[in-house]
């Protein structure tokens, strides 16, 4: 099976409910970045912090995957899909996809503040009980903080993103403005004959002069149906 590499971005759960950092209505221009975003701004003010992404873990309960995720699922009947996203939230497993890569962490879980990337303190939290609360410890002793990749912390899982990236004989980019690092260059690791597709709404300015892009100018949903027609043949989407 041919492997096909999906970056995902905000926009693939603007259909869902979810919404973008940047643009109109973007979450950046509501919350300063430094202040829910940077350790910095978790050591200056946890609960704020915590209390932030319990906001966000409540509304993602309440939110489905849309077509555009269930789209990208589908694509693994014909193709060895592995999805990279920039998304904190889980929609894309809900929708079905099997290998999913958070280059930014998961807002179902929370981790150590000591150590944040030490899986044995990860914790998946349940639609039950999803508040963190200050005083909930890791059993490292420290507060449970949100399992989020924040500025200025390392990426960890970029490398096994890069060799994926690597091996694809198609690469799709949907819902990302390409704006943020390491997840934007990967582009630069996919190799120069192969396709890449690209799926916004907006003109995406991709600083990479070395591949033949497919623009579809829609939103997820209805890009994903096109790009499914062009790659499989189907005509029931
Ligand atoms: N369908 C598809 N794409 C859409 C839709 C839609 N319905 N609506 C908006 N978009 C596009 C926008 O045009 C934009 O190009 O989604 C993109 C969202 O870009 P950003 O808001 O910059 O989000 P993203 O690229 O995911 O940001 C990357 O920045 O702050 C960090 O960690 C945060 O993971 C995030 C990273």
């Amino acid at each position: 099976m041919k492997k096909l590499v999906v970056l995902s971005g905000a926009g693939m759960s603007v259909e869902s409910g979810g919404s973008t950092f940047r643009g109109a209505g973007g979450l950046w221009g509501k919350y300063p970045i430094e202040q829910v975003a940077t350790p910095e701004g978790y050591a200056d003010n946890p609960e704020l912090v915590i209390n932030f992404y319990n906001d966000m873990r409540r509304q993602l309960f309440t939110s489905e995957p849309n077509k555009g995720h269930k789209l990208v699922a589908e694509l693994e009947k014909e193709f060895n899909v592995t999805v990279v996203t920039q998304n904190i939230d889980d929609l894309h497993e809900r929708a079905g996809s099997s290998k999913v890569i958070h280059l930014h962490g998961e807002l179902t879980k929370v981790c150590s503040s000591y150590s944040p990337y030490d899986q044995r303190y990860v914790k998946e939290l349940s639609p039950e009980e999803y508040e963190v609360k200050i005083g909930d410890l890791a059993s490292d002793g420290s507060q449970y903080r949100p399992y989020i990749v924040w500025y200025g912390e390392a990426v960890p899982k970029i490398e096994e993103a890069i060799q994926y990236t690597e091996q694809a004989d198609i690469f799709l980019i949907i819902g990302t403005s390409m704006n943020v690092y390491p997840a934007a260059g990967l582009l630069n690791y996919v190799s120069a004959d192969i396709p890449v597709y690209l799926i916004d709404p907006n003109e995406v300015s991709v600083n990479s002069n070395r591949h033949q892009i497919h623009v579809i100018r829609k939103v997820a949903s209805e890009g994903m149906a096109e790009l499914t027609k062009l790659l499989t043949g189907r005509t029931d989407v």
